[in-house]
């Protein structure tokens, strides 16, 4: 299978699964949360989260049923920062993934609603019993890894990095710290999680963090060169939003030129981390593209 072949399966996979998730247990009226949470999760994103657990768990030899449901809880949470990350109190973005904001469509209250509804689905989902193929204490241990990287002490310690960082010039070191919780957290534990339920050994786990470090990196830099150079129609966000808000960016501190290179380096970076692997599948073509995306 070619890089875009299979990442277009893991995306008919997991938006198949997600959609049968986000749906009431009991219709007490409560339909229009599933139906907002339904529109942002449903609206077409790249899904690398979830392809990175699966392909890092398929490379290990596990079941790929059994990392499904973690794939999908990944999925959730990320979609959640998207709906909080795009309302008026943070970046006040109107377009996302090619379409307006939760919030433009549903109204603030609701936006917040689904942004919490779908964090809470994620880890009923993450928890489930009838998830098949892995241990109790795998799944524990996943869940764990999950809460960390998404709180906190991860990407939302990295949104409120982000806030402070507004109006205000910051050191590298601090963007980088700030970008290594808000974007790397959630691609660090897509690897990490498939890594753990494709039972990986201690030296392919570290190798497929450093992967994950530096295609993180890799993908927000892309993200904030996008922000000035993307055609909003193909970014499916609005271009100059970083600007706009004044936020410390990549580009802001070393220049567009620099942050090009930087991606390229990174990309290379990942795929020599993958070493320990014997067959990367498409990790490191993926890791490559990363220097390439539009959208
Ligand atoms: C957007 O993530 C937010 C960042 C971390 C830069 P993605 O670019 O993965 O968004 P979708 O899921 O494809 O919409
Ligand atoms: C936000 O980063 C990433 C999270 C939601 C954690 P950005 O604010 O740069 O993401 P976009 O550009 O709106 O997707
Ligand atoms: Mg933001
Ligand atoms: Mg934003
Ligand atoms: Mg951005």
């Amino acid at each position: 299978m070619t890089l875009n072949e299979r990442l277009a399966a893991y995306s008919k996979l997991v938006e198949d699964k997600l959609l049968t998730y986000i749906q009431p247990a009991e219709d007490k009226g409560q339909g229009i949360i599933f139906e907002a949470c339904r529109y942002s999760a449903m609206a077409g994103g790249k899904r690398l989260r979830p392809a990175l657990v699966l392909e890092f768990c398929r490379i290990c030899g596990g079941d790929q049923q059994a990392a499904l449901p973690f794939a999908c809880a990944l999925e959730m949470i990320h979609t959640y920062s998207l709906i909080h990350d795009d309302l008026p109190c943070m970046d006040n973005d109107d377009l996302r993934r090619g379409k307006p904001t939760n919030h433009k469509v549903y109204g603030e209250a609701t936006a917040v609603l689904a942004g919490d509804g779908l964090l809470n689905l994620a880890f009923e989902t993450a928890s489930d019993s009838a998830n098949t193929g892995v241990s109790a204490e795998t799944q524990v241990k996943a869940i764990r890894a999950l809460s960390r990287a998404s709180g906190m002490d991860g990407m939302i310690g990295g949104q409120v990095l982000d806030m402070a960082a507004e109006e205000t010039q910051i050191s590298l070191d601090q963007l980088k710290t700030l970008q290594e919780l808000k974007t790397g957290a959630l691609i660090g534990v897509a690897a990490q999680l498939g890594c753990m339920i494709g039972g990986a050994t201690e030296e392919q786990t570290a190798a497929a963090l450093e992967y994950a470090r530096c295609i993180g990196l890799a993908f927000q830099i892309q993200d904030d060169i996008l922000d000035i150079e993307g055609d909003e129609e193909t970014f499916g966000k609005p271009i100059g939003s970083d600007a706009e808000s004044g936020k410390s960016t990549y580009p802001s501190l070393l220049g567009l030129e620099r942050c090009h290179e930087l991606v390229h380096q990174l990309s290379r970076q990942a795929v020599d981390a993958l070493a320990p692997f014997a067959d990367a599948g498409i990790l490191p073509e993926l890791a490559l593209s990363l220097a390439d995306r539009k959208s």
